[in-house]
């Protein structure tokens, strides 16, 4: 069997729909939670950049990680308006989410950058989440797993893993996210069981993997009833306390 751990993965990524008070304000309340869930959970948040330390500092209390929702490769340097992973690191940062499919389609980031800030997050001691997934049309094209296989290989062909670092990989179809049309479970299933062989492949290193795209309190249990799929991460209903708090709640009846 291979699920190396029995907790649940439960990732938020808060992307821009907080603004410095409200990121504020709802990582106090989710610190005022987390007793009730901590030995079966592991939690991550990914606020927005401005909000990134004090956010860090209210949830690293309760042993709640953090991460960027982006990050630049080169440590330190004239480069106006990028945060480096080595500056997250410094801000008490533990994750990263490279190659979001936010950055990949929205801001044209190429498979090459995603790999340049994949190896600056490892050299930065962060744990990266690696997020993959192909568009609708790729998907009715039959490209699927071809085009993650290609994303997989851009990333890990030929990477060192260090020691102990966790492998963390999210299967977020594109066509998926901020849409409310979440992937049939079985399907997503199918194609965690491939990326799992993949990274295996490529690594040597057992994948942790998570499935992103539409989650909401009603559908997260289908998702993590599956073998291959070990958590979730969600967007739009990570950023409200209700829902966030529903999804906990929903992940934690399945361990009762
Ligand atoms: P969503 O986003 O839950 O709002 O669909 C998921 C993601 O982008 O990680």
């Amino acid at each position: 069997m291979f699920k190396q751990s029995p907790k649940i993965y439960l990732f938020a990524n808060w992307k821009m729909y907080l603004d410095y008070d409200e990121s504020n304000i709802l990582a106090h309340a989710l610190s005022g939670e987390v007793k009730k869930f901590k030995d079966a959970i592991t939690m991550a948040v990914f606020p927005g950049a401005l909000a990134f330390y004090p956010v860090t500092q209210v949830l690293s209390d309760v042993k709640i990680g953090t991460g960027p929702q982006n990050i630049y490769w080169v440590d330190k340097g004239g480069y106006s308006g990028e945060i480096s992973a080595e500056m997250y690191r410094s801000a008490g940062g533990k994750y990263a989410l490279v190659g979001h499919s936010e950055r990949r389609h929205l801001f044209k980031e190429t498979n090459h950058e995603t790999r340049e800030k994949l190896e600056a997050a490892l050299n930065a001691g962060l744990i990266p989440v690696l997020c993959v997934g192909e568009t609708l049309k790729e998907r009715k094209d039959g490209e699927a797993e071809k085009v993650v296989e290609i994303q997989l290989r851009a990333l890990l062909d030929n990477l060192k893993w260090p020691a102990k670092r966790e492998l963390i990989i999210a299967y977020e179809p594109v066509w998926a996210i901020g849409t409310g049309e979440a992937c049939d479970p079985g399907e997503a299933e199918k194609m965690h069981r491939f990326i799992y062989k993949a990274a295996l492949e490529f690594l040597k290193v057992e994948p942790v993997m998570l499935y992103g795209g539409s989650v909401r309190p009603n559908n997260v249990a289908d998702y993590l009833q599956k073998p291959h799929i070990r958590g979730v991460l969600v967007g739009g209903a990570s950023a409200k306390l209700e829902s966030w708090l529903e999804i906990i709640k929903s992940a934690l009846s399945l361990k009762q």
